[in-house]
């Protein structure tokens, strides 16, 4: 049942209070003055007062008889309390006689005041307003909680969103700097190796034909030294003869002889390691006379292979994953594949027993490709990782490696605009990744 009246000026005046009494006396008493203020609301029984409480208008106070047949006050406020439609309607309990720890009771289950029946008019009306204007408030500061929870919210959101991005920033300009730095270290010591490569060369060469007229002057010599020999045999019964005699055999005349072309063969050899080391430094350093071309990268894959073969076929099983729709890529092609030459080599190498390689290559958009060398060898501690691309930094044995794979590739990568990148994971292996445009232009490739 509504009631409607003229409202005074309060500030709560016009709210809906709901009154839940079985008794129509008592309902008329408390309706009445309220009435001149709020638009009361009136219910004889517990269901009543459930429905008119969840319903609209939404009461802003409910005040609720204990004693009622059925559903007593207490079981009401319990129902309220369990729906969150209802939950927050504070309500006051109207009752005739008052126990201690009746009151106790209806406290506890969230009743927020009581008012003994007969009920005054001026206290009804002073407690109602007074709990109407707290609800008010209670309603306004939750409302403004919520707001402002929503906006913190939403300013973490943000933040945290521009601090994600800020990272990434940070992140590609740390890789950035990395790669300027390692650039310019690059370059300078692609300066320094062509100084000493040009330094080396001219004492290389003459060395190197040198050891070549050394090979047959010696063997002049001994033609020369043996047909003495042979003159000198007739005329065995001299002392001079026999002089001749004890020294070839105090010098080891005959192992002599055997370890002089030895000792040339093993300098050529030696010679011709030094004229190997220079010509890769050279390499390094300065472009070579291999031509721009629009080459097949897996051709060029498979005839290093071929080339490496020998040194991979006993512990190494080679995985290949070629992309089918890899296109051709311009490129200096013999370069490129030294570049992969010294990559399948390194792969080898730090497998120890057996091991996996696999060749991976792949188009990663319209402008760029991808080849992939991975091994299941050794890796690479992190500490060294940064090392490797640098000429003569190298781990293996004196004789073994020179040091100078890596930054070869790294400079033929660089002069196709492209980047040379590693991971490694200590005892399970390594990846470069060699990322080309597929259309590198000579001219901008400082070619
Ligand atoms: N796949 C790999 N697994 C583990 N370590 C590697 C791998 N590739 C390179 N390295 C490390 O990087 C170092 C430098 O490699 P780089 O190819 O430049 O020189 P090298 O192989 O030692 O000698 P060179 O290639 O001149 O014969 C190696 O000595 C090795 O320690
Ligand atoms: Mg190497």
């Amino acid at each position: 049942m509504v009631q409607t009246a003229e409202f005074t000026d309060s500030p709560v005046a016009g709210a809906t209070i709901l009154v839940v009494d079985d008794s129509r006396i008592t309902q008329l008493a408390v309706r009445a003055p309220l009435e001149r203020e709020y638009r009361v609301l009136c219910a004889a029984s517990g269901e009543e007062a459930l429905a008119l409480a969840a319903g609209e208008p939404r009461p802003e106070l409910i005040l609720l008889d204990v004693m009622m047949p059925g559903m007593d006050g207490y079981e009401v406020l319990r129902r309220l309390r369990d729906n969150p439609e209802t939950r927050d309607i504070p309500v006051i309990f109207i009752t005739a006689l008052l126990e201690e720890d009746e009151e106790a009771n209806g406290l506890q289950l969230g009743a927020v005041d009581y008012l003994i029946k007969p009920v005054r008019a001026s206290i009804l009306l002073a407690r109602v307003r007074n709990h109407v204007e707290l609800k008010r408030n209670r309603d306004l500061l939750r409302g403004q909680n919520r707001r402002l929870e929503a906006h913190v919210a939403e300013r973490t959101r943000s933040l945290h969103a521009a601090l994600q991005e800020q990272q990434l920033l940070n992140q590609r300009l740390e890789e950035a700097q990395r790669h300027l730095l390692q650039s310019e270290k690059m370059a300078a010591l692609g300066q320094l190796a062509a100084g000493i490569a040009h330094e080396i060369n001219n004492p290389v060469s003459f060395v190197n034909s040198n050891l070549g007229s050394l090979d047959t002057q010696l063997r002049d010599l001994l033609e020369i030294v043996r047909a003495g020999e042979l003159a000198a045999a007739r005329a065995t019964d001299t002392r001079e003869y026999a002089d001749y005699q004890r020294l070839k055999r105090e010098k080891e005349f005959d192992y002599l002889c055997d370890d002089l072309f030895q000792i040339v063969a093993e300098s050529k050899e030696g010679i011709e390691r030094v004229r190997r080391i220079v010509t890769d430094l050279k390499g390094f350093s300065r472009a070579s006379d291999d031509a721009w071309a629009w080459a097949d990268l897996h051709a060029g894959i498979e005839s290093t292979l071929n080339i490496v073969w020998n040194e991979l076929k006993y512990k190494c099983a080679v995985h290949k994953h070629y992309a089918a729709d890899l296109p051709r890529v311009r490129c200096l092609p013999s370069e490129l594949n030294q570049v992969v030459m010294n990559l399948l080599v390194n792969a080898g190498q730090a497998i120890e027993s057996q091991g996996e390689i696999t060749i991976e290559t792949t188009r990663l958009d319209g402008e760029r490709v991808m080849i992939r060398v991975s091994d299941t060898g050794q890796g690479i501690p992190a500490e060294r990782l940064e090392k490797i691309f640098e000429p003569f930094y190298t781990t293996k044995p004196v004789g073994q490696g020179t040091g100078l794979g890596l930054s070869l590739a790294w400079n033929i990568v660089a002069k196709h605009r492209g980047r040379i990148e590693v991971d490694s994971r200590l005892g399970q292996g390594t990846r470069f990744t060699v990322t080309l445009p597929i259309d590198a232009q000579p001219e901008q490739a400082g070619v």
